[in-house]
């Protein structure tokens, strides 16, 4: 982890130590911010033919495939995930939760992140982000540790999800939004997440909530760790799933970094765009 990246863009090059690499972004002053909606940002590690999730090779569902993820990586998704106020997921995170198939997301218990508990104490701010759950189903556990030492939850449904389960996530977690009338949209979410005074938003769910953030024009800014293999395989998710945008959704180029040490010492780059 002590090797550094080197910065391509922007100008000059230079050589900057891969910890501390996207806390220097200050998502939490400069990132760009529309009539008071929250700053919200994604990320997502993909293979260079495009495949961020694969089929699970023993279970129904998707995965991140191990070829792609690794450490470097995982290092700069904590750091993404340590400056939000909330942290976007999905009803099937926590089934895969449930699943134990997986992690929690901000882990500032590892000791190999003990720094960013300590930047966050030092912004005072509560150990771990708040959690957004969007889901439709309602059809989810919400596992004890989750709401341990204070944490919220808040819920983001649509108008036609099954009352019942409404009431029974309610009864659990005290906060649902419906944000949508059969999908959640992106607009009455960002709203919705305003309100409750989230500023800094970190989405890290999948493809199809990440259409809805785009489809919506709240996606302000998009991390993309690009690893040096291709995959193959069928199916498979990419980073944007749902219909075709017309128009296309711009981009501009914020910054590269070239890792030259992963995955397996294969090398990765490490991009930045903003929605423009
Ligand atoms: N490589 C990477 O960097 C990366 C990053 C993120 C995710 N992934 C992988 O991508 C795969 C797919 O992730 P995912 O299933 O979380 O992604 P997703 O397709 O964005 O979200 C799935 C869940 O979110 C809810 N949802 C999505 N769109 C909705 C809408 N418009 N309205 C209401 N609810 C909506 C649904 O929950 P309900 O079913 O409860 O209604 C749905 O099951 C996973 O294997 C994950 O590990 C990879």
């Amino acid at each position: 982890m002590e090797e550094s990246v080197l910065q391509l863009y922007p100008l000059p090059s230079q050589e900057r130590p891969l910890k501390g690499l996207y806390l220097s972004h200050n998502l939490r002053e400069s990132g760009p911010r529309k009539n008071g909606k929250p700053m919200i940002y994604s990320n997502f590690v993909t293979s260079l033919d495009g495949r961020i999730a694969i089929a699970h090779p023993t279970r129904p569902g998707m995965m991140v495939p191990k070829a792609t993820a690794n450490e470097r990586d995982w290092r700069l998704f904590q750091e993404l995930a340590a400056q939000a106020d909330l942290i976007i997921s999905s009803g099937r995170y926590l089934r895969d939760w449930a699943d134990g198939r997986a992690q929690e997301i901000l882990q500032v218990d590892d000791p190999r992140f003990a720094d960013l508990r300590d930047w966050r104490r030092d912004w005072g701010l509560p150990a771990q982000p708040d959690i957004a759950i969007i889901s439709r189903s309602m059809r989810f556990p919400i596992p004890d540790v989750l709401t341990e030492g204070g944490r919220r939850i808040v819920v983001f449904t649509t108008a036609d999800a099954d009352p019942e389960r409404v009431t029974h996530v309610e009864k659990q977690l005290g906060k649902v939004i419906v944000a949508g009338e059969t999908s959640v949209e992106g607009t009455p979410l960002a709203q919705g997440m305003a309100g409750l005074g989230y500023q800094t938003v970190y989405a890290a769910a999948g493809p199809k909530i990440h259409h809805l953030l785009l489809a919506a024009g709240v996606l302000d800014r998009l991390y993309l760790t690009y690893a040096n293999r291709l995959l193959g395989g069928d199916p498979f998710s990419s980073a944007v799933e749902g219909p075709l945008f017309e128009p296309a959704v711009d981009m501009s180029l914020g910054a590269v970094y070239y890792d030259a040490h992963a995955p397996d010492g294969l090398g990765q780059l490490f991009v930045q765009y903003d929605n423009v």
